[in-house]
């Protein structure tokens, strides 16, 4: 005996289709689901500094350490109010004072004020948000271009004194819920779900900087959930390689940088004798190992340079020393060096993490190359009054994959990708779909 069919199925699958077919329409809308954002990060030859690429071609210096954007405003920008939560989020985070600041009476505008990361200088505007273009992927390719807003102090022109050259502004990507660059893409294109777009429920605060070790060749920064790829093809999620610690605060309420909660260096395996009471916060946020992104080499506090230094000497007392190049003091002649896939052939640098992770720096991110045959250990003295006792700087995080989980409070990290054989220059930009 043939069973037959039952022809209940049939029609269920049937209306199922339609049901399907007849809802796309409406969730989709035209554009299709946003899982994250890439933008190009340029790294400028002359200050070894890196920008971020707004609105298609506007470069902005990447800041981990700022909460906001400063930049110019257009002529017919809208005003904040002075009760706004981005307001009170971009206001209580500087130990800068405000100037020209609202008196009443009359709409209470929001100002807010930053202190430029490299001069010094303090700066202060009106608080308004500015709609862009910004490029979605598929984590492969860029796919279509999303509008997304971001907070913005508008910047007087003198805000741009010691910017890369054709930067118009400073992209904060530091701790805060609502206002820095990644908090309100994030929190912008998360509200706009229930409108035109399909927004993935794990795109929050979260975002990947991958630093180019080139000037020729963009790195790449993402917005929102994996997967991230680079090429070439065949290498899986880079999500999955990443190691993860945790970030640490500092107690001082202004300092918006994120900090690795670290207990002691080593050299070529050999743990350091530090003063490792520095390595952690006192009561008002002095000390601590903070990643930075605008200065071009890791900097550390006298007490900590030098047993470091004489450490690194030892391990490499087998290699004949060059003259110091400024800011550097030791240097070799790199004919006297082996090279591997991780850079020049010495001795690696181990970070040690309280987690019991390393997040451990070879010859590529250790040792720059100054001049014909000679390569400089790229650490500087910060002097003794260095408020942290180390920052890590951009030579060191160049062809690292970062990955910031800002609510987590967590680091996904890579120390260098030329492991997996790729870099941070190898995201592939032609657009696809
Ligand atoms: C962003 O780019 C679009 C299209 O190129 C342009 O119309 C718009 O004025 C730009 N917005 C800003 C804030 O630069
Ligand atoms: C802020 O906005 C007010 C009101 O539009 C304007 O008068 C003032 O000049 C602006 N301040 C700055 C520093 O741009
Ligand atoms: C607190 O942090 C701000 C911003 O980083 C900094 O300028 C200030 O010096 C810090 N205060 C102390 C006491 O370290
Ligand atoms: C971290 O580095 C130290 C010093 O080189 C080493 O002793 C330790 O085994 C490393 N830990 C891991 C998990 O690799
Ligand atoms: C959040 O951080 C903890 C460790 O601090 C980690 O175990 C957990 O996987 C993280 N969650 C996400 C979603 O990354
Ligand atoms: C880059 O992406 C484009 C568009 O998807 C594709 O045609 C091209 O083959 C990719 N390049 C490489 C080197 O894979």
């Amino acid at each position: 005996m043939t069973q037959q069919p039952h022809p209940f199925p049939l029609t269920l699958i049937l209306f199922g289709i339609t049901l399907l077919t007849s809802l796309l329409p409406l969730t989709l809308g035209k554009q299709p689901a946003v899982n994250a954002l890439v933008a190009p990060i340029t790294k400028d030859s002359c200050t070894s500094l890196y920008t971020i690429a707004l609105n298609s071609t506007k470069q902005y210096l990447i800041d981990l350490t700022s909460p906001f954007v400063l930049g110019p405003c257009p002529p017919d920008y809208t005003l904040v109010h002075c009760t706004a939560p981005i307001c009170y989020d971009a206001n209580h985070r500087s130990d800068c004072p405000i100037i020209n600041a609202y008196r009443p009476p009359g709409f209470c505008r929001c100002m807010a004020s930053m202190r430029h990361p490299i001069t010094g200088a303090c700066f202060s505007g009106n608080e308004t948000v500015i709609r862009i273009y910004i490029a979605s992927t598929d984590g492969r390719n860029p796919t279509s271009l999303v509008s997304a807003d971001y907070v913005n102090i508008c910047a007087p022109d003198n805000a741009l004194t010691g910017l890369p050259r054709g930067a118009v502004g400073i992209a904060g990507f530091g701790r805060t819920s609502l206002v820095s660059l990644p908090a309100r893409l994030a929190w912008d294109v998360s509200i706009r779900s229930n409108e035109n777009l399909v927004v993935n429920p794990s795109f929050y605060n979260r975002f990947v900087l991958c630093l180019p070790s080139t000037t020729n060749t963009p790195g790449v920064a993402f917005f929102g959930a994996n997967p991230y790829y680079l090429l070439p093809s065949y290498l899986p999620d880079i999500s999955n390689s990443l190691t993860y610690t945790t970030l640490l605060q500092s107690p001082n309420y202004s300092d918006v940088a994120y900090y690795l909660n670290v207990k002691g260096l080593a050299v070529n395996g050999m743990s350091v004798s530090l003063p490792t009471y520095e390595l952690t916060f006192d009561s008002s946020g002095r000390g601590g190992v903070k990643l930075s992104t605008t200065i071009p080499y890791t900097t550390m506090k006298t007490s900590i340079y030098k047993p470091f230094i004489e450490a690194y000497k030892t391990a490499t007392n087998w290699i004949p020393h060059k003259p110091s190049v400024k800011p550097f003091e030791l240097c070799f002649d790199t004919r006297d060096l082996g090279s591997t896939r991780v850079g020049y052939g010495v001795p690696p640098i181990d970070i040690m993490l309280n987690d019991g992770k390393n997040w451990t720096i070879f010859g590529a991110n250790s040792l720059k190359d100054v001049k014909a045959n000679t390569a400089c250990l790229a650490f500087v003295d910060g002097g003794e009054n260095e408020i942290p006792a180390i920052t890590l700087g951009g030579f060191q995080m160049e062809d690292s994959f970062l990955l910031f989980d800002v609510p987590n409070s967590t680091l996904g990290f890579i120390p260098t990708l030329r492991g997996l054989q790729t870099t941070c220059s190898n995201f592939n930009f032609t657009s696809g779909v």
